[in-house]
């Protein structure tokens, strides 16, 4: 497995991260479940935030703690619902991201098991 200091280059850098978020939250723009929950109209900046996050966690840029400091993204969620139907809506909408991302099968598997990992520690509620 590879160490996920060397996950962005490996995997081709910017231009895959930009495609996996994009992606991702085109899934999030037509989710009944998830954009009830945004904050803002325009996910424009939710998408940056995320994108600057994963580059950041997978040995891209440290733009994101730059310009957000520490993540400590359970606390940055507290104020969203987060039960196992928005868990396996986030979720759907990544495997899709995950999926025509580009990557070859070992890092695909790598950073699914994180999503997943992610997903559910995320989650802040039972129902
Ligand atoms: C922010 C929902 C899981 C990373 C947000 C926001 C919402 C949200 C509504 C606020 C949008 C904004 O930034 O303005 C959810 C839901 C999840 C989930 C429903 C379901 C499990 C995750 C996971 C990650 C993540 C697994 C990381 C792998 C982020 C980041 C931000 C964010 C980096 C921006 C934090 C900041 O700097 O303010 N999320 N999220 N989220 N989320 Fe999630």
């Amino acid at each position: 497995m590879t160490d996920p200091r060397n996950f962005y280059a490996e995997v081709g850098g910017a231009p895959v991260f930009d495609k996996l978020v994009s992606r991702f939250y085109e899934e999030v723009a037509r989710d009944d479940v998830l954009l009830p929950l945004y904050p803002e109209q325009d996910l424009g900046p939710a998408e940056v935030r995320l994108r600057m996050f994963l580059e950041q966690y997978w040995g891209g840029p440290r733009t994101y703690s730059d310009q957000r400091g520490h993540p400590r993204l359970r606390m940055r969620h507290h104020p969203f619902k987060i039960g196992p139907i928005e868990r396996d809506a986030w979720l759907r909408c990544m495997r899709i991201a995950v999926d025509e991302a580009g990557f070859d099968d070992a890092h695909r598997d790598q950073i699914w098991e994180y999503m997943t990992y992610a997903a559910a520690s995320m989650q802040n509620s039972d129902f």
